[in-house]
């Protein structure tokens, strides 16, 4: 019986691909899906940012330039801060530009590469794909294979896409519902850093499209400088974190939300992970939230930590992590 409740417990544990495989083929391209797919991942992930004709692609950061060679083939389109904004480009355009490996800094310049070595600009084809190809492409692969692998959407800086004129939140919902996901049935997630977006979502967008996913609020720390919240005008738009991490909080965040997903950093006393871990997870899944922290990557293990085995030990059995 012991070991029953154990499997059920272990069941609930799912495994999410960040980006896709992105540890061995370039993030978020259609072959790092594919083989995240084959992998086992029980959920592939997709950063979504939205182009000028008001599509949704596939994509990590607002801008192109540490994945692409934008600035080679449109020199001209960048903003004053030198970058250049998927809202500022048509999708056939963004068709005409190859991606890449992750550049460590956003300068174009900068030959430093986040996994040197592999799929260079010039020794592969990799290109931008959109959200609804994602989504064709992953009912195709759960059809051939018999597998129910699920999606984990992130809308990436609604207020940003505002700005420039565009509801990212009710696109991304009008393509799900287009692609058949409604309802929370376990195919799907919806996530974002953003609380207030997330809350319309929940109270407003959600109901008037008759649609019930379940919603993942993201945790950063406020003076956490992330890209995908970098202003074209230079500025930075945090979110105010720290209220996410006191005392009550969760009351709160259960309210519209499912499930957090803080830093795995945020998991622990300190940044040594070899200390006991904190309360956090425990306060969530006392509110019914899930817990699936960002993000276990191979070159960025938390201190004291000395593998990917040695992480997924630690926080799928004594942290207790649902994700
Ligand atoms: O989706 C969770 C995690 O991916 C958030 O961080 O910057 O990789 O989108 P980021
Ligand atoms: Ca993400």
């Amino acid at each position: 019986l012991l070991m029953l409740f154990q499997m059920a417990a272990l069941a609930q544990q799912i495994v999410i691909a960040h980006r896709g495989a992105s540890g061995y083929l370039p993030e978020h391209t259609i072959a790092a899906k594919s083989m995240a797919h084959a992998m086992g991942a029980d959920y592939l992930e997709q950063d979504l940012v939205m182009t000028r004709d008001g599509e949704l692609v596939v994509l990590h950061d607002l801008y192109l330039d540490r994945v692409s060679d934008v600035a080679t083939k449109f020199p001209e389109r960048a903003r004053e801060d030198g970058r250049h904004y998927v809202v500022d480009f048509t999708l056939d355009e963004l068709r005409q530009i190859k991606i890449t490996e992750r550049r460590k800094t956003d300068n174009a310049a900068d030959p430093t590469m986040a996994f040197p070595g592999r799929f260079g600009l010039h020794k592969s084809h990799f290109g931008i794909h959109t959200f609804a190809e994602e989504l064709e492409l992953i009912r195709e692969l759960n059809r051939t294979t018999g597998k129910t692998v699920g999606i984990y959407p992130e809308i990436k800086s609604p207020s940003f896409h505002h700005q420039n004129g565009q509801d990212i939140a009710a696109a991304t919902l009008q393509t799900l519902k287009d692609h058949g996901y409604t309802t929370n049935d376990g195919s799907v997630y919806l996530q974002s850093f953003d609380p207030h977006e997330l809350k319309r979502v929940k109270t407003e967008l959600m109901p008037q499209m008759q649609m019930d996913l379940p919603l993942v609020q993201l945790i950063a720390r406020t003076n956490w400088k992330l890209t995908q919240e970098r202003l074209p005008n230079g500025q930075w738009a945090n979110y105010d974190y720290d209220w996410m991490l006191a005392p009550g909080a969760m009351e709160v965040i259960a309210q519209y939300a499912d499930g957090i997903g803080p830093h795995i950093g945020m998991l622990f006393d300190s940044n040594d992970a070899k200390l006991a871990p904190n309360a956090l997870v425990k306060q969530a899944q006392a509110r019914g939230l899930v817990v699936h922290p960002y993000t276990v990557r191979a070159d960025a293990l938390p201190k004291g930590v000395n593998s990917i085995d040695e992480l997924h030990e630690l926080l799928f059995k004594q942290v207790g992590v649902d994700g």
